[in-house]
């Protein structure tokens, strides 16, 4: 498939997110301390990179699973349709569940795997996302821990893609079209 030309502009470093995530660790440590064994839900693909950081800085005992909600395709709209395309490997009934997720946009994929996880009665369900665009709400949630808040631009890196490219950019970057 032929993309339009568009070159990376920096946003924030790879130095300004390790910083970041230290911080969102230490407070999710703080917050799920008397917890036995967190699950952390990383949603795929986007958060991969975000979830390996972040759990590594947690100070406790996570277990680790994915669930994979369909995504933009390769365009840069949201599609609102969502989609499980796949399920998470265990239980989280009765359980601390900590949601991972790259950004939050429209808010459509989050809320619709909110509810979906709700439906299976974890004892606890937060959210942590790694970047916000507010201006671009549509499905009023929030996520419970914020990396950044950026403004309404396409970005792409640290996990992040743009048509499954650019993932492994160290740094967060926007798109820009040439
Ligand atoms: P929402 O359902 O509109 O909130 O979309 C959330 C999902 O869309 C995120 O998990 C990302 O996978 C994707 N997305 C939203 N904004 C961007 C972006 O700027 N670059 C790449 N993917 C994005
Ligand atoms: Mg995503």
């Amino acid at each position: 498939m032929t993309q339009p030309a568009y070159v990376i502009d920096q946003m924030i470093s790879a130095k300004q997110i390790a910083a970041r995530v230290e911080e969102l660790a230490e407070e999710i440590s703080r917050s799920f301390q008397s917890t036995e064994k967190l699950v952390v839900v990383g949603l795929l693909r986007g958060s991969f990179v975000f979830i390996a950081d972040l759990v590594r800085e947690i100070d406790l005992p996570v277990e680790v699973d994915f669930l994979e909600a369909s995504s933009y395709g390769d365009s840069t709209r949201s599609s609102r349709e969502v989609r499980i395309l796949k399920d998470l490997s265990g239980q989280i009934e009765g359980r601390d569940v900590l949601v991972v997720e790259d950004i939050v946009d429209t808010g459509f994929t989050l809320s619709h795997v909110l509810q979906l996880l709700l439906a299976r009665n974890p004892a606890r369900l937060e959210v942590c996302a790694l970047l916000d665009k507010p201006s671009r709400r549509e499905v009023e949630i929030k996520a419970t821990w914020t990396g950044f808040e950026i403004p309404d631009e396409f970005v792409v890196g640290y996990g992040i893609d743009y048509a499954q490219r650019n993932r492994n950019l160290p740094f967060i970057g926007k798109v820009r079209f040439t």
